[in-house]
């Protein structure tokens, strides 16, 4: 599978995505337009979609067709969305561009977008919930459990709340190492869980998911980290420059720019060995893990 190969497979993906979270999310079912129009203005547009196509690329690696994890998908896309909102917030990262668009708070104002972030994150919720053919809604309790232990004080959130406090001091690589993965890794390793878990993984196999989804989320954080540095503000869709405005603890503050690549592709490595005994449908998941380095976006 080639680089133009991936594109494709990512944008057909991606477009799988984009029309499940237009047509499965209950969009008609709340009293506010206000707030619909929130939730929209930061979901619909703009992302590259990377968690539910994860999600959707692992059940595919294990022979599935993607259709049927759509919800699953949706709910992780949900929860990111969620993220990103409460993140841009003037409290926490006060940013004014997201996916190419005034923030959530810009361009509604603060209370309607912790509004709409708590819309998405129960939404996800309502999501995971939904039958899928096929699978034992056993393991579909189990996956909600992980999703909540993910975006919650275990993953993601307690990920925030490390990045919040670390503005005030010098942070060790271990604990810069543990901030990213609760912050980013945690959720990008459920959605390979997930994926995982609804394409009938054998414990070994999830294992491998979940160490390849880890090795990859970290890597993706620290190539956002060096982004923030080195990147195009136009094409990130997103403002450059604020980690160290912030005094944020990153990769390239600590490590520089060069050493912080290093660490990304060696963590890219590890993600590909992972993968190991994967068959080639396995493809996507070992060239997303490489675009993860060259990615400008
Ligand atoms: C941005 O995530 C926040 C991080 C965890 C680094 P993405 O880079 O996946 O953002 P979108 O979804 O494409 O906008
Ligand atoms: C965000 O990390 C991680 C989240 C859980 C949202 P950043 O604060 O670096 O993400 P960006 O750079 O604003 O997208
Ligand atoms: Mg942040
Ligand atoms: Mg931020
Ligand atoms: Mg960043």
């Amino acid at each position: 599978m080639e680089m133009v190969t991936l594109q494709a497979y990512l944008s057909s993906r991606k477009a799988l995505v984009e029309e499940a979270l237009e047509r499965l999310l209950p969009w008609a079912q709340t009293p506010t337009t206000q707030l619909r129009a929130a939730m929209r203005h930061s979901l619909l547009d703009g992302g590259k979609r990377l968690r539910p196509i994860l999600v959707l690329a692992c059940a595919e690696a294990l022979g599935h067709s993607p259709e049927r994890f759509l919800p699953v998908a949706c709910a992780m896309e949900c929860i990111h969305t969620y993220s990103l909102i409460h993140d841009d917030l003037p409290a926490m990262d006060d940013d004014d561009l997201r996916r190419g668009r005034p923030t959530c708070h810009k361009q509604f104002d603060e209370a309607t977008a912790i509004l709409a972030g708590d819309a998405l994150l129960t939404l996800a919720f309502e999501l995971a919930a939904q039958p899928i053919a096929g699978v034992d809604p056993q393991e579909s309790l189990a996956l909600i459990r992980l999703l909540a232990q993910g975006a919650g004080m275990a993953g993601m959130v307690g990920g925030q709340m490390l990045d919040m406090l670390s503005e005030k001091r010098q942070l060790s690589l271990a604990e810069l190492q543990t901030v990213h993965a609760h912050k980013t890794g945690a959720l990008i390793r459920v959605a390979c869980v997930a994926g995982g878990r609804l394409g009938g993984a054998t414990p070994d196999q999830r294992q491998r998911l979940a160490d390849y989804g880890e090795a990859i989320g970290l890597a993706f954080q620290i190539t956002d980290d060096i982004l923030d540095e080195t990147g195009d503000s136009q094409l990130l869709g997103k403002a450059t420059g604020q980690d160290r405005q912030s005094a944020k603890a990153t990769y390239p503050s600590l490590l520089g720019l060069q050493a912080s690549q290093q660490e990304a592709e060696r963590q890219v490595h590890r993600a590909i060995a992972c993968l190991e005994p994967f068959s080639s449908q396995a493809d996507p998941l070992r060239h997303l893990a490489r675009f993860i380095l060259t990615r400008t976006h």
